[in-house]
């Protein structure tokens, strides 16, 4: 038991020490990399909107993977520490935004992510709710605001209402996939809802 726990620091501590080396302030680039990887989420210029955004790694993923002419909306509660090329960044809760101000002057997004985490408590049941109502606000976010055709990325621990989740995502999009990522710590009970081709156009 020692040497697997030591094998998977080790894997751990090989995804941190990558991410510094190729410029990413965190290791979770590697989540948005493998589902982009398998799902082809970033054309160039895409408008994209990342909820839950701070320290910033999914957003310098996207800025790379949709080019100079990417249009990136950041939302934390807390601001990031440095700024990232064609970003605006929204400090505040996502339960006091509405999607109408987070599209501003894009009037759709292509792509909307969410790896919003709730602050955990230990209370398994607790956190399950908690990353569920997160995910249910991303979700409903990205109905709002997503051009036809568009994708969203939502991270949703699993619990007794997962398979729910992923139905409500089934209703709007042409297809949904569940991912687990290699860089995802087997221990944790996150999951990723890739919810792909959103069938009709943004209601605001
Ligand atoms: C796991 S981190 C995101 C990491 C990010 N994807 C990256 O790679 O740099 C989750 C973030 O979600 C934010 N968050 C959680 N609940 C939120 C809420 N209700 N409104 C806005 N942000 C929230 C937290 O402040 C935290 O910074």
């Amino acid at each position: 038991m020692g040497s697997k726990l030591s094998d998977r620091g080790k894997r751990h501590d090989t995804f941190y020490k990558r991410a510094r080396q190729e410029g990413f302030v965190a290791r979770s680039v590697f989540k948005l990399e493998e589902i982009d990887r398998r799902s082809h989420l970033f054309r160039k210029g895409a408008r994209v909107l990342d909820l839950g955004c701070r320290p910033g790694s999914w957003l310098q993923y996207a800025a790379k993977a949709a080019g100079p002419q990417a249009q990136l909306v950041g939302v934390d509660r807390t601001p990031l520490d440095f700024a990232i090329p064609n970003c605006r960044v929204i400090v505040g809760d996502i339960y006091d935004l509405s999607p109408s101000q987070l599209v501003g002057p894009l009037g759709a997004f292509d792509v909307v992510l969410s790896d919003m985490a709730p602050d955990t408590s230990g209370v398994r049941s607790a956190d399950q709710a908690r990353s569920e109502a997160l995910f249910e606000r991303a979700l409903y976010i990205a109905e709002q605001t997503l051009e036809a055709g568009g994708h969203f990325v939502g991270k949703l621990f699993q619990g007794p209402d997962f398979q729910k989740m992923v139905k409500r995502a089934q209703e709007n999009f042409a297809e949904v996939r569940t991912v687990k990522p290699e860089s995802s710590r087997k221990e944790s009970i996150e999951q990723f809802v890739v919810a792909l081709g959103r069938r009709a156009r943004p209601a605001i």
